[in-house]
């Protein structure tokens, strides 16, 4: 098996946390998302936590310096030798040029950009109706992806929450920081060559279709 190094872009909602749930099985890569460590140091109440929490709750993003710190950390470890699928990072210009010098250094290099297209009108429902696993991280939504019995996940049994990010005003910060600081990455990395746009509006299985005849026979 080839090495296979993935980032998912895409705005709030577009699909990455639930298609890198499904690739990361198929392919036993581990799942880097900066939004998920952050909130898993908000739960274990650390002072990365407590600095995340700030920004996280007004719809904002965690300062460069702190989020590239974690990123470059994370890398380095043993278990992302063979690949890995980074979702939620870069965000900023300034994230993006780190990347490249943490992968540089690390002698390695992202393979594929992938861009989960959604419009923004799409994701305000996206976003308000999604639920999730509390023990397994598992992701749902109350209409386009419901639990087979309410607020109990159907793999493991846990309870589902709701993201406290999740509110529609948190949700109107979001689309804006994104719009103005994340998707003008796009064209950083369509410069570069490696960037492919699918269409995150598809029915989710057939994203995840689509995201595998990308990745093709590499992985
Ligand atoms: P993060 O956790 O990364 O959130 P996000 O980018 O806002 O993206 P989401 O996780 O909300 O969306 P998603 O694309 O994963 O969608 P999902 O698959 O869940 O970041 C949170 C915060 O952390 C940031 O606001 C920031 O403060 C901070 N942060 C994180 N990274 C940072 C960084 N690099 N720099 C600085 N700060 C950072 O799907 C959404 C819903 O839609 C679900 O209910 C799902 O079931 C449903 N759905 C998915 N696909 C489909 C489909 N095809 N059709 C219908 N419904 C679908
Ligand atoms: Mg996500
Ligand atoms: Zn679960």
């Amino acid at each position: 098996m080839s090495v296979m190094n993935i980032l998912f872009m895409g705005p709030p909602g577009a699909g990455k946390g639930t298609q890198a749930e499904r690739i990361v099985n198929k392919y036993d890569l581990p799942h880097i998302s900066t939004g998920d460590m952050f909130r898993a140091a908000i739960a274990n109440q650390t002072e990365l936590g407590m600095t995340a929490k700030r920004y996280m709750d007004e719809g904002g993003l965690v300062p460069d310096d702190v989020t590239i710190g974690i990123v470059r950390e994370r890398l380095a470890e043993a278990d992302c030798a063979n690949g890995f699928l980074l979702d939620g990072f870069p965000r900023t210009v300034e994230q993006a040029k780190a990347l490249d010098e943490i992968m540089m250094n690390l002698s390695k290099k992202i393979e594929y950009v992938i861009n989960i297209d959604v419009e923004l009108s799409a994701l305000k429902e996206r976003l308000t109706g999604r639920r999730i696993c509390k023990d397994c991280g598992a992701t749902y939504h109350v209409m386009f992806n419901p639990p087979k019995q309410t607020d109990v996940c159907d793999k493991c049994g846990g309870a589902l929450y709701q993201r406290k990010d999740d509110n529609a005003e948190t949700v109107e910060s979001r689309l804006s920081v994104y719009t103005n600081q994340t998707k003008p990455l796009l064209d950083y990395y369509q410069k570069v060559g490696n960037l492919t746009s699918i269409n995150g509006l598809d029915e989710i299985d057939v994203v995840f279709a689509n995201i595998q005849n990308i990745l093709g026979s590499n992985l």
